[in-house]
């Protein structure tokens, strides 16, 4: 009989290099020319990010995140050993990794037979620096479940959402992009092994700055890409996830990945911290359970918030809704410094 989990967590980069490399967005963010001059001096923050970025340039915030964020990774994963899932969903974001200007899919299950991915590969020979002191040529094999992935295309399609798959990568090479293969890396936090089959299922979160931004924080001149699909409809899709997987035989852990608001998407915060008060309100709804509420934000909302990434949440949030579960927040770390809030949630009946 079908048995559901659903999990909630980050993969943001900034748990991979070592805190002591002081790699943090805030000073990605002060080096941009075009931020407003009296933002380069701290005492024009807003208290809570003078605060937080304190006497050590943010070193004692960064470790205490981490450590928060963290033992929420290991909580997670103590709960996914205990459901013990055939295979696990993914909801992640591809910031233009396997798909580029060739095509950009709303959506997309990825129903690889095994991914075989170098994270700290630096192409040229080199090591990217890691926590794990793992040397670049470390290869992480995960297995996919084609068939699995494949009935949940055709149940997807009898309910009516039409949805793209792929057999195999177009440009991410490897297989993976950063959000899911930083989950499963963080999931595995203690390098106990990881041996649940993924399914990857890409969401186009960037939308108007997917091509134009190329993913990332750079921004280039050009015309805004046409929006990402809405809240409500990364809701839809996500209940429908759920509805095709209750009618399986399978036990599948339903997983979304991603920060909150990021300071790089975040203009009217001339992209240099995130907008905590929206992701504040959208914590507060998460945790009551109201769903219901999220499906009444805006594509607009979103991107005025920064919170592109929100909508791989958005699609558990659909799936929970339709399950009639509930949230147990494990944490919530905010953050002006680090380039997002992050939460770490699991969802049981
Ligand atoms: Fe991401």
């Amino acid at each position: 009989m079908a048995e559901i989990l659903g999990l909630g967590l980050t993969h943001s980069p900034s748990f991979i290099k070592p805190d002591e490399e002081k790699d943090y967005s805030v000073f990605r963010s002060l080096r941009n020319p075009n931020l407003p001059e009296e933002l380069r001096n701290p005492s024009n923050w807003p208290e809570p990010m003078r605060i937080e970025f304190g006497e050590d340039e943010g070193l004692s915030s960064a470790i205490k995140a981490r450590e928060r964020i963290v033992n929420g990774f290991r909580k997670l994963r103590e709960e996914l050993d205990a459901f013990n899932p055939d295979f696990v969903v993914i909801w992640g974001d591809d910031q233009y990794e396997n798909f580029k200007e060739d095509i950009i899919p709303p959506f997309c299950v990825m129903a690889y037979d095994e991914m075989e991915c170098q994270p700290f590969n630096t192409g040229d020979g080199g090591t990217r620096l890691n926590v794990w002191n793992e040397p670049g040529d470390t290869t992480f094999k995960y297995q996919g479940n084609r068939t699995a992935a494949r009935a949940l295309v055709r149940g997807l399609i009898e309910e009516g959402i039409d949805m793209s798959y792929a057999y195999k990568p177009l440009h991410e090479q490897g297989g993976l992009g950063h959000a899911i293969l930083n989950t499963l890396l963080y999931l595995d936090y203690d390098r106990k092994g990881w041996d649940y089959p993924v399914v990857p299922f890409l969401v186009n979160c960037y939308g108007s700055r997917v091509v134009r931004n190329r993913g990332g924080a750079v921004q280039y001149e050009e015309e805004f890409d046409p929006p990402g699909p809405s809240p409500k409809r990364c809701m839809e899709v996500g209940a429908a996830v759920a509805r095709v997987l209750k009618d399986s035989p399978y036990r599948v852990a339903l997983i979304a990945s991603s920060s909150w608001s990021h300071a790089f998407l975040t203009d009217k915060h001339h992209r240099f911290y995130p907008d905590v008060d929206s992701d504040r309100a959208r914590f507060e709804e998460l945790k009551d359970s109201d769903f219901a509420a999220w499906s009444r934000i805006s594509i607009d909302q979103i991107e005025d918030a920064g919170q592109q990434e929100l909508l791989n949440w958005m699609c558990i949030a659909g799936a929970m809704q339709e399950l009639d579960y509930k949230t147990e927040v494990v944490d919530y770390v905010e953050s002006y410094i680090f380039n997002s809030n992050k939460c770490v949630a699991m969802f049981k009946p």
